[in-house]
């Protein structure tokens, strides 16, 4: 078992491939740009490169450029020299100095703004700069990499983003799918997490078989892997299963009408050629779920008619049990039109 399996779990097939890629280029030094949905796992991606890599002892500096506002991303990334602006009463390292000889990861690289993306451009042809109001050369040795959750495509269509910075990061390309299209990670990560609690929280359990493992596996996942591994730390902690499926069921229903009025809802990453289809086309499980949906709830609206809404009876004439019937009316909002 090297790092990457230690780190990196699941076993569908971007993941395992993603990993035989880590492995592949974990000595190359080419520039890695990973992309996909927020908590996919590009942070740990990277992390997975770096300590695969013989600069695994070196630091591994990760800078948000999304976080930090502009003049003050560059300070961050580039350093300054004593008087070089206002309030600089001392001089100060760059983080890219901070990460000579290991791994720089420019984060949320899709919000870095136009200015500082012309600079990195020229930084990362010979990785020489200098600090803002110096006159030195810096030179650096650090293994760049950048995430990005948005589609730098579109990016660069709509002038956002330039597009030579893109061909000079997207050297190695490392695509992660959202939870939802590679659901064969899901129980393994349920389980992963659950003994990570177990181990660190004492009296953390809950009994994931039955019904709320189908559930977990069925659900859509927006917020991807952060999102699973808090589901499951709650459950472990709490174990209001009820609850928290009841929440879960409002995060998927929004997911689905916002789709259906053609919005994206937290800019879901897709590979160039693959947008327009997705955007055609739902994906099949959202279909049946919502035809299953929609025959459910004809038929039982029908039954509840029949029998002027007493439901002990309709769920007989169904044949589901009570509770099953009055969680079924909630879940369809039947009750609503009553
Ligand atoms: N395959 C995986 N195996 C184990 N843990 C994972 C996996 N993928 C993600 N995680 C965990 O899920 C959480 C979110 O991952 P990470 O921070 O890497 O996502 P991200 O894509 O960088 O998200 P964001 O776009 O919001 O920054 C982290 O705690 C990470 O360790
Ligand atoms: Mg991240």
């Amino acid at each position: 078992m090297d790092v990457c399996d230690r780190l990196i779990v699941g076993k569908s097939e971007p993941i395992v491939k993603t990993k035989e890629l880590i492995r592949q280029v974990a000595n190359s030094d080419l520039n890695v740009i990973i992309c996909g949905e927020s908590g996919v796992g590009k942070e740990l991606v990277a992390q997975a490169l770096h300590l695969s890599s013989i600069r695994r002892d070196r630091p591994f500096i990760k800078v948000n450029c999304a976080a930090i506002p502009g003049e003050l991303l560059e300070s961050e990334l580039f350093g300054y020299e004593k008087g070089a602006f206002t309030g600089a009463d001392r001089s100060k390292q760059g983080k890219f100095e901070v990460a000579h000889k290991g791994t720089m990861l420019l984060d949320e690289i899709g919000d870095m703004p136009m200015f500082l993306q012309s600079k990195m451009l020229q930084v990362l042809q010979d990785l020489q700069f200098s600090r803002l109001g110096g006159k030195k050369d810096v030179q650096v040795d650090c293994w760049i990499m950048a995430a990005t959750n948005q589609e730098l495509e579109q990016s660069i269509r709509e002038g956002r983003f330039r597009e030579d910075l893109y061909y000079r990061l997207n050297i190695i390309r490392i695509f992660i799918p959202p939870l939802r299209e590679r659901t064969d990670d899901i129980q393994p990560l349920i389980n992963h997490f659950s003994e990570e609690f177990a181990e660190t929280s004492y009296n953390a359990r809950f009994d994931f078989a039955g019904e709320a493992m189908e559930f977990l596996h069925e659900y859509s996942w927006p917020g991807n892997v952060r999102e699973l591994k808090n589901v499951v730390g709650r459950l472990m902690l709490l174990g209001d299963w009820d609850t928290l499926k009841q929440e879960l069921m409002g995060r998927d229903a929004r997911k689905i009408d916002s789709r259906q009025l053609g919005a994206q809802p937290g800019a879901p990453f897709a590979d160039d050629q693959e947008l327009g289809e997705q955007r055609k086309f739902p994906p099949l499980k959202e279909v049946k779920k919502k035809a299953v949906q929609e025959a459910e709830g004809k038929l039982i609206s029908a039954v509840l008619q029949e029998t002027g809404w007493n439901r002990k009876k309709a769920a007989k004439i169904l044949q589901i049990s009570y509770k099953a019937l009055l969680y079924k009316i909630k879940e369809l909002g039947l009750d609503k039109n009553k």
